[in-house]
């Protein structure tokens, strides 16, 4: 008798099961919509694929970022109290794995200017993240490109022209293409 309950209770939890699997998976979930899909999909990639059709200049971007940024970036990029943004090395070595403690900021550690742009465009002002439109985040790097001597006064970015400026610490960084081996750690 014990035998045939248990044949029933697996062929009801088999029924039941199937039911679930058959119809909706875990219950859980709703189709998304393109515009839902596009409001999470906003990174960008190094050779700029990805960045969104827009357009800033150096100059908007001063004035963006004395409202916006430099009560915790400092009025230079230097002054904090949060992350120093602005400043280059002499000679732009790169002496990071010997001294530790050196400061990184935009121009002598950075090798992207896409990689700002996403940041800024994902995570800035700290208090409010996203509220950024394209336009102001476009002037915003073209500000720190500026303030870093990267860039000319007169500079306006957009999607076209973002990703073909070189930083200065651009040859720095490697892809890492090992596989294996005792090197890997
Ligand atoms: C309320 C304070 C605050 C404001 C306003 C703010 N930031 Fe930041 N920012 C921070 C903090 C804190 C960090 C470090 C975040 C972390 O490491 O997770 C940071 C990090 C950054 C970094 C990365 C620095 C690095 O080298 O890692 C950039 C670039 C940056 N902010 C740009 C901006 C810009 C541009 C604005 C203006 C639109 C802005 N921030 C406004 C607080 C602020």
């Amino acid at each position: 008798m014990l035998r045939y309950c248990f044949i029933l209770f697996l062929a009801i939890a088999h029924a039941a099961f199937a039911e679930v699997t058959q119809s909706e998976p875990y219950g859980l979930g709703r189709p998304v919509n393109s515009d839902e899909i596009a409001a999470w999909d906003i990174d960008v990639r190094p050779d700029g694929l990805g960045l969104p059709r827009g357009m800033g200049s150096v100059q908007q971007g001063a004035r963006t970022y004395a409202r916006k940024c430099a009560s915790c970036h400092g009025t230079n990029g230097v002054e904090g109290p949060f992350d120093v943004l602005v400043g280059r090395l002499p000679g732009d070595i790169f002496p990071f794995a010997r001294k530790p403690g050196t400061i990184k900021t935009i121009g002598n550690y950075w090798p992207y200017t896409t990689t700002i742009f996403d940041y800024i465009n994902r995570a800035m002002p700290f208090e409010a993240p996203g509220s950024l439109s394209t336009g102001e985040v476009y002037s915003l790097v073209a500000y720190l490109l500026y303030r870093n001597d990267i860039v000319a006064a007169d500079t306006v970015l957009s999607a076209e022209n973002l990703a073909t400026i070189a930083m200065p610490a651009r040859h720095r960084f490697v892809p890492d293409d090992r596989r294996g081996g005792s090197e890997v750690h």
